[in-house]
């Protein structure tokens, strides 16, 4: 078991890092110290950790405002808290937005991977008692057919600037292993599900449409295939190699929960109206096929056997207690929701962190 004390988590106001953090704290038994460091990008909340931050901040939780591109504030964060493990999470995340603009996910995604990776050639030279963990996603691999799963050793295909950025980083990532042998571990995971997700991505922007009785826009024909996992099983897994990974492997994590995108759209109805108290096909009148996303990967499926078997992972949480679970977080938080779409949110952060000049404390 690796000795973590001074954790860089970079994104941990977005979705998973969120999750992360509030895991760390509440469910292991970590004793260290977390610094978060996210440019709170339109994806960034962090509201969301703002009990964390009232009960271990000033101690044992730090929030820095900084872009990961910017060379010398990062530096200066790194050494300040004698970062010994970097938990990478930031990055521009949404396909649909890397196809309409992909610029800022070359640049944070690429160039800042590079800039954090270049931290760790600066100060963990020859030190064995670090790791960079480099979190990264199962479309790095492409589209599967019919028959098949990803696994670790599946080529890379990307076929969005997303996608293609995530490779990108993934390769600097293991180069820096393999040419300044900088201890590193990577994982590449399947959709995730659950609490804090921004409402871009298809599970929350379904449920929150379905509350305002809005359209649910399908794409295509509605049969691309996705492997579900519920956020905190991607957690658990990635704390199990940040504990017991090899340094220079590469894990694949999923949910060998495969859906087809109309499918579970109406499982999600079936779960709305239940937990709402409408009758079971309520929401199933507001599916709507729209237009296809160019170059979308019609199916994702991921053989997570090295994780299971050489470290010992598994996932812990059904899909149907994941989804429940998920549907009523979004029921009990409509406000955090309502935050989110009537952009007051952001008016909180200026307020609250970006008027504090958060970077230089
Ligand atoms: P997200 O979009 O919800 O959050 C991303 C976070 O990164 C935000 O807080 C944002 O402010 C921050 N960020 C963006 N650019 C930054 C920059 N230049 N400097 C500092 N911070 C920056 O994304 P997510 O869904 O939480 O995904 C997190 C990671 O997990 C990503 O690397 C993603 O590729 C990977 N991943 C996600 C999924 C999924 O289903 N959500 C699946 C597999 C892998
Ligand atoms: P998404 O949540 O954007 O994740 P990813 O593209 O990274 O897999 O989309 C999941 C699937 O749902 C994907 O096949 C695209 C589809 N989709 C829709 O059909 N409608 C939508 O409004 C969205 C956002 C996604």
């Amino acid at each position: 078991m690796r000795k973590l004390k001074n954790i860089m988590v970079t994104g941990g106001s977005g979705f998973v890092g969120t999750n992360f953090i509030r895991y760390i704290f509440d469910k292991t038994d970590f004793d260290g110290i977390i610094v978060n460091v996210d440019k709170l990008t339109y994806a960034g909340n962090p509201h969301n950790l703002i009990d964390i931050e009232k009960k271990f901040g000033t101690k044992r939780y730090f929030f820095k405002k900084v872009d990961i591109c910017d060379y010398k504030n990062i530096n200066k964060i790194f050494k300040q808290y004698n970062v010994d493990t970097i938990v990478h999470f930031a990055a521009e995340s949404h396909v649909d937005r890397s196809i309409f603009g992909p610029r800022d996910f070359i640049e944070t995604n690429i160039i800042g991977t590079f800039n954090l990776l270049e931290l760790t050639r600066e100060f963990w030279a020859g030190k064995e008692d670090v790791l960079f963990h480099h979190i990264s996603t199962d479309e790095v691999y492409g589209s599967l057919g019919k028959n098949g799963y990803f696994s670790e050793t599946t080529p890379y295909n990307p076929n969005s600037p997303y996608s293609a950025s995530k490779a990108s980083s993934d390769h600097l990532v293991r180069a820096y292993f393999q040419t300044y042998g900088i201890p590193v571990t990577l994982s590449n995971c399947s959709n995730n599900y659950g609490p804090y997700q921004f409402p871009e991505k298809l599970i929350p922007l379904m449920m929150l449409n379905m509350l305002e009785e809005k359209p649910l826009p399908v794409y295509g024909d509605g049969k691309n295939i996705r492997d579900w996992l519920f956020v905190d099983d991607h957690i658990s897994a990635v704390w199990t190699i940040l504990n017991k990974g090899k340094a220079g492997e590469t894990y694949n994590i999923g949910g060998e929960n495969e859906w087809e995108n109309i499918k579970l759209v109406n499982v999600l109805c079936e779960k709305m109206a239940l937990l709402t108290g409408k009758e079971k096909d309520y929401y199933k009148k507001l599916i709507e096929f729209v237009k296809d996303r160019p170059g979308h990967d019609r199916r994702y499926a991921i053989n997570c056997d090295k994780i299971k078997n050489e470290i010992g992972w598994k996932q812990s949480v059904s899909f149907d207690e994941g989804l429940e679970r998920t549907v009523q977080w979004y029921l009990i938080n409509k406000l955090w929701a309502a935050n989110i779409k009537n952009g007051s949110y952001r008016k909180w952060i200026d307020v609250n962190y970006n008027k504090r000049n958060i970077s230089l404390q």
